[in-house]
């Protein structure tokens, strides 16, 4: 098993001090930032593109930002996020005519290449594409909105890629987002998770650090 990585997403951290957030929650302890991009077409939601990921390497983070796109189609902002700095770069194969061009392109651009699988997407989408795929999300709420309730299917879901993975061998994380909290977190680390994406239970809590602490001991035990 990878290490446990704690990716607090942006989506719940207040906007208009974006820099001093993402600080803040580096210096308490986290891992990845998580980035949620929405484009008021693949989810009704609409929230922030590839200038704010390069102003926040221009404002000096240096650690990896996890870009998760929910727009459709994919190519063109795969291309510009690749160059605005993202570390990973992940895409709902529903959003994307060619998932395997598309998978491509993120590699070609230097980025780690993840597909993301929404509540009611089965694993067949991963047969023919694992050789290109260095993350797999598990969607554990619909996409759209922060604050969401964990649906617990994604448990299942958890396990069973948890089994692809481990079956292929392959060097691939197993990311899950969406209603994640200082109480269920073990429960998904049990199933198979190594990348924990939380948004409302971080930065709605009073004190960055101490939440990030209570999720890192929930993993250790
Ligand atoms: C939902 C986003 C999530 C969201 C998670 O579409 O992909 O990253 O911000 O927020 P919480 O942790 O509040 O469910
Ligand atoms: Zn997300």
């Amino acid at each position: 098993m990878k290490d446990m990585l704690i990716a607090p997403s942006i989506l719940s951290a207040d906007f208009a001090r974006l820099g001093e957030e993402v600080d803040a929650v580096l210096a308490a302890g986290a891992d990845v930032v998580h980035f949620d991009v929405m484009d008021n077409h693949y989810v009704p939601n609409l929230t922030i593109g590839p200038m704010v990921c390069k102003a926040l390497r221009n404002y000096g983070v240096t650690a990896p930002i996890d870009v998760h796109l929910m727009v459709s189609p994919v190519d063109q902002m795969i291309q510009d996020f690749a160059k605005a700095g993202a570390t990973y770069i992940s895409f709902h194969p529903e959003a994307s005519l060619h998932v395997d061009r598309s998978l491509q392109l993120i590699r070609d651009a230097g980025c780690h290449a993840g597909l993301v699988l929404n509540p009611g997407t089965s694993l067949e989408c991963l047969e023919y594409v694992l050789d290109k795929v260095d993350l797999i999300l598990v969607m554990s709420v619909n996409p759209g909105f922060g604050g969401q309730k964990f649906i617990p299917t994604a448990l299942k879901k958890l396990q069973q890629v948890r089994r692809l993975i481990d079956d292929s061998g392959r060097d691939i994380r197993l990311e899950v987002d969406g209603g994640v909290t200082v109480d269920n977190i073990a429960e998904i680390a049990a199933a198979g998770a190594d990348m924990f994406v939380a948004g409302s239970a971080i930065f709605n809590s009073d004190s960055y650090q101490q939440t990030i602490s209570k999720m890192r001991q929930q993993l250790q035990t």
